[in-house]
Parts: structure tokens; sequence; C-alpha cells
């Protein structure tokens, strides 16, 4: 169902990398309401090629970029703002992956080069894009800027590993560059912490499958869906949000607040 929330913006998505990328759900919601995207991901997942058959369903141009190279950066939202004809509404930094993790390094036992490049990809990384987006003068008065995180940088959960630390650096430099961008733009910066989804990057922590269900009973609305992500992401990016800035903001069933479950204690 479409509300037109969107109609007239103009954003820039990160990360979809197949049908089960939450910003695939979040591309496709974002047209749904009317709006014009540029899909963008790394020049290594355009080997797979779901990207381009979402950019064909969707009439959005796929603009490859790594998210760590500023001159990748710069040249992407350059061509995205040719090909919007103007600046940019909205973005989405949905990007996440640790090395470790994916070599199965314990955190008692981690590679350092590993873990600085984790960081890279999946934190410093936003603060590129906003500073590219800065220094461009990219972004239309009153955008709004989003990134995917994860409560584990709040609480401990020992498999989430060194992505702890990279969401927490996230989350940070949400708050610390939203007041710059506030100042100069009035563009809010926001993260919103998802709860655990079947995606490829969930996927690959440690014992997943049974955190997931964790986490569902844990919750008293279940684990938010992809979907309902998305929906969230597309309230973020409309007008009914235009003075919530500088927030961590849980999309997450009500598990951030819980303690206990008697659900849970069944198990
Ligand atoms: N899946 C979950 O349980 C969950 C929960 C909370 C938050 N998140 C966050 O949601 C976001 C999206 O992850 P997802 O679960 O949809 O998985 P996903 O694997 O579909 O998406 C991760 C994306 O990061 C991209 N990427 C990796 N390196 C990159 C680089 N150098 N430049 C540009 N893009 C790069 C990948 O190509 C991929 O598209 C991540 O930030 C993740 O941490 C996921």
């Amino acid at each position: 169902m479409s509300n037109n929330l969107l109609a007239g913006k103009k954003g820039v998505i990160f990360g979809a990398l197949d049908d089960k990328s939450i910003a695939t759900k979040v591309a496709e919601r974002c047209v749904e309401e009317g709006a014009q995207i540029i899909l963008t991901n790394a020049p290594v997942a355009m080997r797979f090629g779901e990207i381009q058959k979402l950019g064909e369903r969707l009439n959005a141009p796929v603009i490859p970029a790594d998210a760590t190279s500023t001159e990748d950066l710069e040249k992407l939202f350059q061509d995205s703002m040719k090909a919007l004809d103007g600046k940019i509404d909205f973005v989405l930094h949905s990007i996440g992956m640790s090395l470790n993790v994916r070599k199965k390094r314990e955190y008692t036992d981690l590679n350092y080069e590993w873990m600085l490049k984790t960081f890279d990809i999946s934190a410093v990384s936003f603060h590129k894009v906003m500073q590219t987006l800065w220094k461009m003068d990219a972004m239309s008065d009153w955008g709004s800027i989003l990134a995917l995180t994860y409560i584990a940088a709040q609480r401990t959960f020992p498999d989430y590993n060194e992505m702890a630390e990279s969401k927490a650096l996230l989350e940070s430099f949400a708050r610390s560059f939203g007041y710059h961008f506030g100042e100069r733009n009035k563009v809010r910066v926001n993260t919103i912490s998802q709860s655990p989804t079947k995606t490829t990057a969930g996927s690959g922590v440690k014992g997943f499958d049974e955190f997931f269900d964790y986490a569902d009973k844990m919750s008293p609305l279940g684990n938010a869906s992809a979907d309902s992500c998305a929906d969230y992401c597309v309230l973020m990016f409309s007008d009914f949000t235009r003075m919530v800035t500088m927030q961590n903001l849980y999309h997450d069933g009500g598990f951030s607040s819980m303690g206990m479950s008697p659900k849970v204690l069944e198990i």
C-alpha cells in the first residue's frame, strides 16, 4: 500500500546485495512511496547480478562504489545528482562486514589488521559518506541520513565479536555528524537498531538461528522483519520525522526494554 510519503524525494541506498538484504526491502518501499533512487554497492557485489535486476525492476540506476573509498564516494554522489537532477534528500547506509567473524577468529584472539578493516567498512564508511556529502554540499535542506545498527553496541552479545565496537562507533558518528548537518542544513542523522534478521550479513554470526529464536521469544511483538524495517526507514525519510535527529532508534519488537520473558524461561 502506498501513501506517497516520499513523493518528489531523491535518495541513495547503500547495501542491497540480494533479495534478503534489508536495503533491498527499503529500496522497494521507497520507490513504492514515490521516491526516485540510486542503488549502490561495492564493485565486488556487482558480480552477483542481483542488484542490476533490482535496479531494472525499480527503474533505479546502479552505481558501484566502495564505501571505504572517498574517491568512489565523490564520483557516486556526483553521478547521483546528475541522474536525479538535483540534490539528495535521503541516504541509507546499510553496510556491515567483519573480517574476523568471516575468518572465524574468536574475540579473545583477534587479528588487528582485520579489525581495522572491519571498522573501516562497517563504521568509518558512514563518516566518509557524510563527510563527502558535506564537502560536496550534496544534501537538500531538511534531508535525512540513516544507518542500520544493532543493540550489541550497548549490551554484550559475545558472538557478535568486533561488530559490537563497529556499531558503537557508527552510532557515535551519527550523533557527532548530526550536530554539524543539523546546524548547517537542518539535515537529520539517525541510526535504526534492528532485530536479528535472516540476511547474508546476519547469518554470518555464530549461532545466529538459535539467537534469532531467542530474540523472537524475548520480544513482546516478536522480531521486527526486514519489511517492517523498510516501513520505518520510509517514515524516517518522510517529512513526518523532521525534528528527530542524533538518535539511536530501536526497531526490535520491544527486545531492548525486556529483562526476562516467561516464554524464554519455558525453554
Ligand atoms: N541481519 C541482521 O541481523 C541485522 C541486525 C541489525 C542490523 N543489521 C545491519 O543491517 C545492515 C545491512 O545488513 P543486512 O543484514 O541487510 O546484510 P547484507 O549482507 O544483505 O548487507 C550488507 C551489505 O554491505 C555491503 N558492503 C560490504 N562491504 C562494502 C563496501 N566496502 N562498500 C559498500 N558496501 C559494502 C555488502 O555488499 C552488502 O550489500 C548492516 O549494517 C547490518 O549490520 C543487520
